[in-house]
């Protein structure tokens, strides 16, 4: 099996400007796990809270590398049917029918259907075949919503890189795929999953980085009213919510003020546009019910806590 080619990144701080380039701002950290990733040939599992860029790593870095992109998304019951590979019945019959339409020998009918033409090709065979100078990056998105079972199974696949196909042998990887898993962690993973991974934990971005996330991903916004709404979503980060918004509710929101035309953070703004940033109608009720004209005011003026910078 061939390697990742090593020199495709240099340094982490390379990594760091690269995925800039691609407008997504990482940090040290997660520029770093990215270089070891890819350097020890190693998965990468990016655990974090929904919408603060699990996915969008994976993404930027097929971009950058210039590869393809597989992704398996995960959910309740993925089997392996789905995540690898299946026959395809339907021609496969159609296939017999016309065999025997074409009057072939009997014992000659059917002897090619169990070949490459009718296998359908799952996400994890896929990225097993298809790395032939440059590896594939292979996302395994929300992992933790596959069964315990399938964990074991991709565990399989992600020492080997080969599967077996009963009635086609074995295949094997000629590149080792870059494999990025994600998980939102809303249930454990195996510790011998975790084992074979490097691991990140995405969390929500220091002021600093929210604002150069809103100013490279809105364009138009002013950098005033970024620093309001980064200020904001800080400061709503720390009330106790059902469900705390993400970086991902936080361009939408700069998105949505820009094309309202507001120039700055207001209460009013801030009340006709909470939608934008809170999903659940118990939050809304809660944010709601604070005196927001005071909020606004106070976090405007207020540099002594340093989360509000
Ligand atoms: N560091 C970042 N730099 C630039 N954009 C970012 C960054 N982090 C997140 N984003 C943007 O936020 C949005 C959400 O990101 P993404 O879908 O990757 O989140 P996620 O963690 O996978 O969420 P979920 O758990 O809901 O799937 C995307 O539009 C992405 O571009
Ligand atoms: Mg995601």
């Amino acid at each position: 099996m061939q390697s990742i080619p090593r020199h495709c990144f240099s340094s982490a701080e390379e990594i760091e400007s690269r995925f800039t380039e691609h407008r997504y701002i990482c940090d040290r950290k997660l520029a770093t796990t990215l270089f070891l990733a890819t350097r020890l040939e190693k998965p990468m599992l990016l655990e974090g809270e929904p919408g603060v860029g699990k996915t969008e790593v994976a993404k930027v870095l097929a971009k950058i590398l210039d590869t393809p992109l597989i992704r398996l998304q995960c959910y309740e019951g993925l089997d392996t049917n789905t995540a690898l590979y299946e026959w395809n019945y339907p021609r496969q019959m159609l296939e017999l029918r016309l065999q025997e339409a074409r009057n072939i020998e009997k014992n000659r009918i059917g002897e090619n259907i169990f070949s490459e033409a009718f296998l359908l090709k799952r996400p994890l065979l896929q990225a097993i075949q298809s790395g032939t100078t440059s590896p594939p990056v292979l996302l395994i998105d929300e992992v933790d919503r596959s069964d315990e079972e399938f964990e074991a199974f991709l565990l399989e696949v992600l020492s080997d890189f080969q599967i077996t196909i009963p009635e086609l042998g074995t295949i094997r990887a000629n590149i080792r795929p870059v494999v990025i898993l994600t998980s939102n962690n809303t249930r454990q993973l195996h510790d011998a999953l975790k084992r074979r991974c490097l691991f990140h934990y995405i969390d929500y971005p220091d002021p600093e980085r929210e604002q150069r996330i809103v100013l490279t991903r809105v364009p138009g916004v002013r950098e005033e009213l970024t620093r309001q709404i980064c200020r904001f979503m800080q400061w709503i980060r720390t009330e106790n919510l059902y469900k705390r918004p993400g970086i991902a509710e936080t361009i939408d929101w700069a998105e949505a003020l820009l094309s309202l035309g507001r120039e700055e953070l207001t209460a009013d703004a801030v009340e006709a546009t909470l939608g934008c940033i809170l999903k659940h109608k118990q939050d809304l009720d809660q944010v709601n019910k604070l005196d927001l004209p005071l909020i606004v005011e106070q976090l405007e003026h207020d540099t002594t806590r340093p989360h509000l910078q």
